[in-house]
């Protein structure tokens, strides 16, 4: 498999979603939404735009199969995956905030081998293919060398659901309110990484993710220099649902607080 040759495709196709997804906002309302669940959106934007990218991505790796956020095509048991999320941040979409992002990766047996994240608002294209560097519409990026917590900006997500942690959140966010530059909630977590990626922030930490927020971003951020973990410090930060991605320089401090809080929480 030929990574690099693949990536200029990905990007059309992602920037062909952004472009449609761009299209709708301009005649959405509030009334075109539907409630998967309690405070978990999704609209036939999120849904039209996945079946763009799954048509396009078939056609330039027809054996790959796919996990995807809306489930519009069979998700099959294969060595290659594209894990696409076709609108991350829907509930900015929804509301007309302009931070939403289309996030596809390519894994080889679980692992993230290529990550397009393109923000539809900015028209930034962030893309890494393993082992290749991270960039920006074709600029490399890195990211920020900044060496302490208390010069750092960090990003986190909300969670929607109370689930037992959300004390232990709170006890985090007022150690970081007053240790740090400040809180970010951009509401896109493949755009939090990116930021992350390019030095915008120095960290982002979040639980209650799926593979599909977090697959690209994670590999942009790598490949940009940076450091990705779980809460524990390991590297089950795609599936495991819970993220800290930092500059690395931070990271040891952040991630030991987190284990402090968040301790015995299940
Ligand atoms: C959400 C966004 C948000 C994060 C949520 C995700 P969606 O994805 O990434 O930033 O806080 O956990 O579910 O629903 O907009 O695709
Ligand atoms: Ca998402
Ligand atoms: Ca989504």
């Amino acid at each position: 498999m030929n990574l690099e040759q693949l990536v200029k495709p990905t990007i059309e196709i992602a920037k062909k979603a952004g472009a449609f997804i761009r299209k709708e906002r301009q005649n959405f309302n509030l009334e075109r939404v539907e409630n998967k669940g309690f405070n978990d959106l999704v609209s036939y934007v999120d849904k039209e735009t996945e079946k763009i990218i799954v048509a396009g991505l078939r056609e330039i790796f027809p054996d790959a199969g796919f996990i995807t956020e809306e489930r519009t095509v069979d998700q099959i048991e294969t060595p290659w995956k594209w894990i696409v999320d076709p609108l991350d941040g829907t509930t900015n979409f929804v509301h007309g905030v302009p931070v939403y992002s289309v996030s596809i990766a390519l894994a080889q047996e679980g692992r993230i081998m290529l990550g397009v994240v393109y923000e539809v608002n900015l028209n930034e294209c962030f893309y890494a293919v393993r082992g290749g560097g991270a960039f920006c519409n074709e600029t490399p990026i890195h990211v920020s060398r900044a060496a302490l917590l208390k010069e750092s900006l960090i990003a986190t997500g909300f969670p929607y659901h109370e689930g037992g942690k959300i004390n232990r959140y709170l006890e985090l966010l007022k150690f970081l309110l007053l240790n740090s530059h400040g809180l970010r909630r951009l509401g896109s977590a493949a755009v939090d990484l990116c930021y992350v990626a390019s030095g915008r922030v120095e960290a982002y930490m979040e639980y209650n993710l799926q593979s599909y927020d977090v697959a690209a971003g994670t590999l942009i951020v790598e490949e940009a220099g940076g450091m990705v973990t779980d809460f524990g410090g390991g590297g089950n930060f795609v599936f495991g649902g819970e993220i800290i991605a930092s500059n690395g320089a931070i990271h040891n401090q952040l991630q030991e607080k987190l284990v402090e809080i968040f301790k015995g929480a299940s």
